[in-house]
C-alpha cells in the first residue's frame, strides 16, 4: 500500500521504516532538512537498536524514501502522523503546533489530489479531543479522509520491535458505523503482518484511544514514582527498597516491572505526557482527578535532586571543585536521549556549583557536547574516573554496571560511589573498599 509518514521524529522515522519493513511503499516527511537529508541515505539520525539495519535495507531497496516537500504524499491511501508534541514553552500543556502545521500541508495536498478511501491516522500523543478536532477538520475543507486514532506505544531501545510486534493495537475510530469498519479494514491491510494470531487488537472511539495513550504512560509514571516514594521511606528507617520491591513484585497483581527506584524518570513521553494530560483535565473541569500527578512529578524531581544533595553531603556541604565523575548522560540505556535526563539534571547542578565535572556516555556524548559544550566528557568509564573522588551512576548501561570495583578503585583518589540506579552489588563494592550510597538502599546483613 502507497504510505506517507508525516513527522520523521524518533517515532516517524521508526514507523516509516517498520511499515516498508512489511512491504508498503512509504514516503517520510519531515521538514528538518538536515535530518531527511541522512534518513534519505540510509542513515540513521539517532540511536536505536536495529534500526540503522532496517532503514538501510528499505531504503537500498526502494521501499523508503524521504522528503521535505508534502507534494510528495500525493496519492498515498494512509497517511500516519508522527510529528512531535512537546511541553509548551511556558506552561503544561502539549504544544500542537507542529501537528497543526503538518494538517494544513497535508489538507491543502489531499484537496488537490483526493484519493478514495483515504485515511488520516494519528499516531502522535495528544490531548483527547484531538481526533474529532482533526476530522472536522477535514470536513469543514471539504476533505473525503476519515481520521483515526492509532496510538504508539514504543519504548526507546526497543523502538523497531514494538512497532513490529507490538503487545496490543488500539484503534480509535469515528462515531459513524460505516466509516469506522472502512477505516477498521484498510489499517488492518496496512498492519496485516503485524496482527498475529491473538494479539490484542482493540476498537475504540477517538477519545478512549487517545486517553489510552496518557492513561498508560501516566500508570507508569506513577508506578516509578511509587517506588521512588517508597525510597524516601526507606532512607528515613534503614529498610532497603530493592529487596522490598522484589518482595511486592512478587504479588502477580503487581508485577516486579517499572518498580527500579532511582534517579527517576526522563526522556522525551513520561514528564511531558503527565503534564500535559494534567492540563488537559483542567481544561475539561476535571483537574481533581489527575492532582496526584502533580505529586507524581515532584516525587520524580526530588529524587534527582537527591542524588545532587547526597553528593554535597558527601563532601561535607558544598561540590566546589570537587573531582566527580559521573557515569551517564542519556535518560536511560540504550538510547541517546538526553531530554529531561535525569544524568544530565545532575551533572548541569553540580558543574553550576563549581564541581570539576566529567561524563562519559558509550553513546550519548556527540548530543551532549553540541548542547553543553562546556561540560568536560571522557569516552570511557576509566577514563571519566581517572582521580576521581566521587563516582556517580546515573544511567544503567551494562558497559558501567559491571564494572569492577577493585580494578575501578586502583584509579580514583577516592573510593565512593553514588549509584542512582540501584544497579551495582553494594557487598561486592562494599567489599572492594568503597563507601556505597544507593537510592533507599541500607547496608545492611539481610
Ligand atoms: C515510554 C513508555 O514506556 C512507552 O510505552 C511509550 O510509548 C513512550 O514512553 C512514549 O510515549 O513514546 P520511553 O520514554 O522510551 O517509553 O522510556 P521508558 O522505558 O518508559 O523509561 C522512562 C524513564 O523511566 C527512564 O528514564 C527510565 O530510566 C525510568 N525508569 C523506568 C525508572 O526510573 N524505573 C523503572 O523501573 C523503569
Amino acid at each position: 500500500m502507497k504510505i506517507s509518514v508525516i513527522g520523521c521524529g524518533y517515532l516517524g522515522a521508526v514507523h516509516a521504516a517498520c511499515m516498508a519493513e512489511l512491504g508498503h511503499e512509504v514516503v517520510g516527511v519531515d521538514v528538518d532538512g538536515a535530518r531527511v537529508e541522512r534518513l534519505a541515505r540510509g542513515e540513521a539520525p539517532f540511536y536505536e537498536p536495529g534500526f540503522a539495519e532496517v532503514l538501510a535495507r528499505n531504503v537500498g531497496e526502494g521501499r523508503l524514501r524521504f522528503t521535505t516537500d508534502m507534494g510528495e504524499v500525493a496519492g498515498a491511501r494512509v497517511h500516519f502522523i508522527g510529528v512531535g508534541t512537546p511541553q509548551r514553552e511556558s506552561g503544561l500543556a502539549a504544544d500542537l503546533s507542529h501537528l497543526d502545521a503538518a494538517m494544513t500541508d497535508l489538507v491543502a495536498v489531499m484537496a488537490e489530489h483526493p484519493v478514495a478511501g483515504a485515511l488520516v491516522v494519528g499516531k502522535s500523543t495528544v490531548p483527547v479531543g484531538t481526533a474529532a478536532r482533526l476530522q472536522a477538520w477535514c470536513e469543514d475543507a471539504g476533505v473525503a479522509a476519515t481520521v483515526v486514532w492509532n496510538p504508539e506505544f514504543l519504548r526507546e531501545g526497543f523502538a523497531v520491535k514494538d512497532t513490529l510486534t507490538p503487545d496490543r493495537v488500539v484503534y480509535g475510530l469515528p462515531e459513524d458505523r460505516v466509516a469506522g469498519e472502512a477505516a477498521r479494514d484498510v489499517l488492518d491491510e496496512v498492519y496485516a503482518g503485524v496482527l498475529v494470531h491473538g494479539m490484542p487488537r482493540l476498537l475504540a472511539n477517538y477519545q478512549t484511544a487517545e486517553l489510552v495513550k496518557v492513561a498508560a504512560n501516566s500508570f507508569l509514571a506513577t508506578k516509578i514514582s511509587f517506588i521512588n516514594a517508597i525510597a524516601e521511606l526507606c532512607e528515613a528507617t534503614g529498610a532497603d527498597v530493592t529487596r522490598l520491591a522484589e518482595a511486592l513484585g512478587h504479588d502477580e497483581r503487581i508485577g516486579p516491572k517499572f518498580l527500579r527506584a532511582g534517579v527517576g524518570f526522563g526522556g522525551g513521553c513520561l514528564p511531558k505526557d503527565i503534564r500535559a494530560f494534567m492540563a488537559r483535565a483542567g481544561e475539561l473541569g476535571v483537574d481533581q482527578a489527575l492532582t496526584f500527578l502533580r505529586e507524581v512529578d515532584g516525587i520524580n524531581q526530588r529524587r534527582r535532586q537527591h542524588a545532587v544533595a547526597l553528593a554535597e553531603r558527601h563532601f561535607g556541604g558544598s561540590v566546589r571543585g570537587r573531582r566527580v565523575a559521573i557515569l551517564g548522560a542519556a535518560f536511560k540505556p540504550d538510547s541517546d536521549d538526553l531530554r529531561d535526563s535525569p544524568a544530565l539534571y545532575v551533572a548541569t547542578r553540580l558543574v553550576g556549583q563549581g564541581a570539576d565535572v566529567v561524563v562519559t556516555d558509550p553513546i550519548a556524548l556527540p548530543g551532549l557536547h553540541a548542547r553543553y559544550p562546556h561540560i568536560q566528557t571522557a569516552p570511557d568509564a576509566r577514563a571519566a574516573c581517572l582521580d576521581a573522588e566521587l563516582v556517580m551512576l546515573l544511567t544503567e548501561w551494562r558497559e558501567f554496571t559491571t564494572l569492577d570495583p577493585q580494578r575501578l578503585g586502583a584509579i580514583v583518589q577516592d573510593r565512593a560511589v553514588i549509584d542512582g540506579r540501584n544497579a551495582l552489588d553494594p557487598q561486592a563494592w562494599e567489599a572492594a573498599g568503597w563507601t556505597y550510597h544507593g537510592m533507599g538502599r541500607a547496608s545492611t546483613t539481610w
